[in-house]
């Protein structure tokens, strides 16, 4: 069962069956604005941070599961009968009304066709401004002439999630409202310098600032007392619980239309609010900001661009895997109705990898990130696991801390410093990889001397944060050779303190080689050898110690006991340990086909990958918080999404790119849009995981958008699928792609310059390529990088 479709020209997601199983989201802003609005125009936003400065409310796990939201009612003044753009909050029969929403790049489309009149509210966040501009377009298709009101509705926050959510006693009388010159502004009384507005570009009619008034005892927002009426009750007060609306009667002749502004934004409505008013009251303006978004886009989109056999790989690479990978950078991994704020800041492992996959369409955000991670990597090695990153920030230009009887943020760099107890062993490996390849994108190898200081004490350059990175993981090894599992690796629900990961330990082999690329570059060539008999060592005690016969073990607990073996009962095979014994050069050949053979065999399914086999039934706290888990959810044996590109990386090592891309399309999200019913979730986004096999909900998606899965599948198809990796000799080219592909096409810029590459396959092979030419002219092997401001056409052979 379908409830949309992909509409690629637009680059819009169209839901024209609005009645979806669960919301279906989308990110507005791009910088420090942010609304999460669901397809039915329920969500919030928040200014920065998800913890301070939210600015419209949401009610967390609540049923439905989008309340509030940012709605915009219509009423028919000559008949009293009301509706909403979006779907809900009036939820009118569908088969009466016509509701489409379209989710785009950093907007959201919401179209309603009811009683002969068309309307549309489309919501996106000028990248100039902190304001959400809400462009609403109504016109009148019957042959009458309508006398019709407009009210909008949002309900503002108590700014900061706990009081929001906790203590109301406190609360309820810190905020109040009030109305002049046509604009809402809101205040928070423990915030003096705190204040959000909501103004448009006309003189309303009437208004409300206080929520129970505009909706009224026992109602809700699909049924406003003031709507119902046609008319606010022009309130406001101090104390209670707030919102903006702002209400319009029109009367529109038959064919008539009109376009009303309503703008919701951060500050005052001195400071901020009249300029705003002033500024997007001019529609011009509305729509230049608009196209400037749209630019926006265009070009981020344009650094890479292909053309493939596969429908849904160029829809989900040219546009939404790299939208959902930037959403993740930009906003970091706490803002949607999963992750409802309070927890902030930065997760080492988490936006370590998530900037990977953005490094050429955002450099400037990629570094920035960088830097604040290094801020919070210790003298001894180790990352903080979940950091706010503004703790480390000079405090001069900070505001005061909020002063609020209620809660006392502890917010002191010491406060947060934690020990090896917490420590996770993969952290910060997964930054040397990130940090290595912006420099390869950007050129820049002078940021390996750029001195950073450490979270703890001292400071170092780039190049040594790396080496810290590096040695501590060297350092903090078992029994067996093998890396510490410490209090969690990439898997936060195995849990083996002094107990050892195999995966970790393959990525210290993969972060030493890429590390070494770089110090032979840098012409450390005592580094690089040193470094080198260190990643030796680390194969040799993989090889040695953590073969099982057909597969890799996942590791060993505390007691010395293997963890994914066949001589388990349960967990017998786990897919980071196969993928990663490949991706990470560690594996014999031999071994690496027969791995790989057994993740085929045990774990795949045609929704994707199962993360182990079988799951755990029985709780056994050596191994860790898994066993607690139910089986076929999450870390327990789901298809989580975001090792299954690793298996792709890995298949594609192995020249196998039938099984690549079977795997890439199995877990597509674009290939599950006409099988909601059992996917639920939306088609557009990757999701955290997938209801596993041991699950009655097997094939149920859950928690979209904040997974590291888009950046590494947007990693996995367009540097191993299609082959095409920036490496510090210039641009390698090395496909792996079914054999019935016959050609393909990639754009890609790099370094100012353009690539336009034709790849024809007349062999049919998967991996191989036969030969190269560069304007024209025959190559061998890497392109060399070409000429700054130069477009350069390569035609590449397979075979
Ligand atoms: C989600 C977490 O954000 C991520 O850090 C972790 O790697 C996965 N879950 C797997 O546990």
């Amino acid at each position: 069962m379908r409830y949309g479709y992909f509409d690629d020209k637009e680059k819009e997601y169209v839901i024209d069956h609005p009645d979806v199983p669960i919301s279906w989201t989308n990110y507005l802003g791009v910088k420090d604005l942010c609304t999460v609005i669901s397809h039915n125009a329920g969500g919030y936003t928040f200014y920065k941070s998800t913890e301070h400065h939210r600015v419209t409310r949401f009610r967390p796990n609540g049923i439905p599961l989008d309340r509030p939201g940012h709605y915009v009612y219509l009423r028919d003044d000559d008949t009293g009968e009301f509706w909403s753009l979006s779907w809900q909050p009036t939820g009118k029969n569908l088969k009466k009304a016509k509701y489409i929403c379209r989710h785009g790049l950093s907007y959201s489309k919401f179209q309603c066709d009811y009683r002969d009149i068309d309307a549309e509210q489309l919501m996106f966040i000028p990248i100039e401004d902190d304001v959400e501009l809400w462009d609403v377009k109504i016109k009148n298709r019957s042959k009458r002439k309508r006398n019709l009101s407009v009210f909008t509705y949002l309900e503002f926050s108590f700014h900061h999630v706990e009081i929001d959510n906790q203590n109301f006693q406190m609360s309820l009388y810190a905020s109040g409202s009030n109305y002049k010159d046509g604009i809402i502004e809101y205040d928070f009384f423990y915030e003096p310098w705190t204040f959000h507005f909501f103004a448009s570009n006309f003189t309303p009619d009437s208004y409300d600032c206080v929520r129970d008034s505009f909706i009224g005892n026992y109602r809700t927002e699909s049924n406003p007392i003031a709507v119902d009426k046609g008319e606010c009750s022009n309130s406001s007060e101090l104390g209670g619980n707030h919102c903006g609306s702002l209400h319009k009667k029109l009367t529109l002749k038959p064919g008539v239309s009109i376009r009303l502004i309503f703008m919701l934004g951060v500050g005052s409505r001195q400071e901020k609010g009249y300029e705003i008013k002033k500024k997007y009251s001019k529609i011009s303006n509305v729509d230049s900001a608009f196209k400037t978004l749209k630019n926006y886009w265009k070009q981020k989109m344009s650094v890479f661009k292909c053309r493939t056999p596969n429908p849904g790989m160029n829809s989900m690479m040219n546009i939404w895997t790299l939208y959902q990978a930037e959403t993740c950078v930009v906003w970091s991994r706490f803002a949607s109705f999963i992750e409802t704020g309070g927890r902030v800041g930065l997760g080492y492992r988490d936006t370590s990898q998530d900037i990977m996959g953005v490094v050429h369409s955002n450099p400037d955000k990629t570094k920035y990130r960088i830097v604040q991670l290094l801020k919070g990597h210790t003298s001894k090695g180790y990352g903080l696991h979940l950091f706010d990153p503004d703790v480390f920030e000079p405090q001069e230009n900070k505001l005061p801390g909020v002063k609020l009887p209620t809660v006392v943020p502890t917010k002191r760099p010491e406060d947060i410093i934690h020990g090896i107890e917490d420590v996770c062993s993969d952290d910060a490996l997964w930054l040397v990889a990130s940090i290595c390849e912006w420099i390869v994108e950007t050129g820049d190898l002078a940021f390996f001397n750029q001195i950073i200081p450490y979270a703890d004490r001292g400071e170092g350059t780039v190049y040594e944060h790396l080496k810290k990175i590096l040695d501590f993981s060297t350092e903090y090894v078992g029994n067996n050779g093998i890396c510490q599992g410490l209090r969690a690796d990439w898997n936060d629900c195995l849990n083996l303190g002094g107990g050892e990961s195999v995966m970790v330990s393959f990525m210290h082999h993969w972060a030493l080689k890429i590390f070494i690329e770089s110090a032979e570059q840098l012409g450390s060539y005592e580094d690089a050898e040193k470094y080198n008999r260190i990643a030796e060592n680390v194969k040799k005690a993989c090889e040695e110690q953590t073969w099982d016969g057909e597969w890799y073990l996942r590791g060993f607990t505390k007691k010395g006991i293997k963890i994914g073996t066949s001589q388990s009962e349960e967990g017998k095979i786990f897919l980071n340990a196969q993928s990663w014994a490949v991706y990470s050069d560690v594996a014999s050949e031999e071994r690496a086909q027969k791995c790989m053979e057994s993740v085929y065999k045990y774990l795949y399914c045609k929704y994707g990958l199962h993360l182990l086999w079988p799951s755990y039934s029985k709780p056994d706290d050596d191994i860790g918080y898994v066993t607690r888990v139910y089986k076929g959810i999450k870390e327990n044996g789901a298809i989580f999404s975001h090792p299954n590109p690793w298996a792709v990386i890995a298949e594609c090592k192995l020249g196998k790119g039938n099984r690549a891309m079977e795997y890439y399309n199995a877990i597509l999200p674009y290939n599950q849009n006409d099988i909601i019913e059992i996917r639920q979730a939306e088609p557009y986004s990757y999701c955290q995981f997938i209801m596993g096999n041991d699950h009655t909900a097997f094939g149920r998606a859950r928690h979209p958008w904040l997974t590291g899965t888009a950046g590494w599948f947007y990693t996995a198809a367009a540097k191993y699928i299609l082959g095409i990796r920036p490496t510090y000799k210039g641009l390698l080219i090395d496909p792996c792609i079914p054999a019935d592909w016959k050609n393909f096409e990639v754009t890609r810029k790099w370094r100012g310059t353009e690539y336009k590459i034709k790849v024809k396959n007349p062999d049919s092979v998967q991996k191989g390529v036969k030969s190269i030419k560069l304007n024209g002219e025959a190559i061998n092997g890497i392109v060399p990088i070409q000429n700054e401001g130069t477009t350069n056409n390569i035609e590449v052979i397979m075979g």
